[in-house]
């Protein structure tokens, strides 16, 4: 598909944010014939050429207007929208929880239902939707955040298999820590957003269904041999003998 990417309209969701922009930014370097960003406002920067238009992914109505003006042009969709409240159990907010569910969740299975039927009809079309390694086992600092990023990953699924027969991949990008705005509290090790937005434009132009980019491959082997030692793991970071119970709704 190397060459056939010039032949390509793109549209990025979420291309206000710093993994976004950067998808935007490598879609352009790529060739793409046309890219286009997509989300609540414009972003700050956009290369030269790189349309904009408005959608909010946790209203229907907002992404079916969007649709509704190009979809019949967009081959490759990109959902790099998420919001991650941090926040574990102990410190639940509720209204934020499914606040995450709104737009990790919902706002998916809304781009899903605007944008597959065009590429339904054409018979040709990626999606492309940012989750995270973290859909696989729960990082109980934020524990409703990959709660959502689990049901994103197994709607995702559920996309793939429903559009197959008609030619539409989907494509599944499961990062562990990028250094963007969401992840500037996390003390790990950060993947560049510019490296990980250059790696999901190979992965699309590959035909790949999963991507596991940087340290997410060693997480993706160690859930592979021991998905429980992992799951301890993760747990572990809880900091001991620190739950409060409070809730806030
Ligand atoms: N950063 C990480 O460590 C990391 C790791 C794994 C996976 N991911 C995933 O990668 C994706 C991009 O994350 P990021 O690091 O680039 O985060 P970010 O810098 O916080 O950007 C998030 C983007 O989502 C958009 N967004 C939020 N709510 C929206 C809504 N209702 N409708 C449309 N757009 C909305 C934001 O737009 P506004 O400007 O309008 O708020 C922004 O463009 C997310 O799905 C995230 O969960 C991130």
């Amino acid at each position: 598909m190397s060459n056939q990417i010039q032949e390509k309209s793109v549209l990025v969701i979420g291309a206000s944010g710093g993994i976004g922009a950067e998808i935007v930014r490598a879609f352009v370097q790529a060739g793409a014939r046309e890219v286009i960003a997509a989300g609540r406002k414009p972003p700050r920067h956009l290369p030269e050429g790189v349309g904009f238009i408005e959608m909010d992914v946790v209203s229907p109505e907002s992404v079916r207007r969007a649709a509704a003006q190009v979809a019949d042009k967009v081959s490759i969709v990109v959902n790099s929208s998420g919001i991650n409240e941090g926040r574990r159990l102990s410190d639940i907010d509720l209204a934020g929880a499914r606040r995450e569910m709104e737009v990790n969740y919902f706002g998916l299975l809304n781009v899903y239902e605007a944008f597959a039927p065009a590429m339904r009809a054409r018979k040709e079309g990626t999606f492309v939707n940012l989750l995270s390694v973290l859909a696989h086992a729960n990082l109980p600092l934020m524990a409703t955040y990959c709660a959502s990023k689990a049901a994103a990953l197994s709607l995702t699924q559920a996309m793939r298999a429903e559009l197959a027969g008609f030619g539409v991949r989907v494509c599944a990008i499961l990062p562990a820590v990028v250094d963007t705005a969401m992840s500037s509290a996390a003390s790990s090790p950060k993947m560049s957003p510019i490296e990980l937005a250059d790696e999901i434009v190979e992965g699309v132009i590959n035909g790949v269904e999963d991507l596991y980019p940087g340290t997410a491959a060693q997480l993706r082997i160690a859930l592979q041999k021991d998905w429980k030692a992992v799951e301890r793991s993760l747990a572990a970071r809880l900091p001991p003998g620190s739950c409060t119970h409070a809730r806030r709704d």
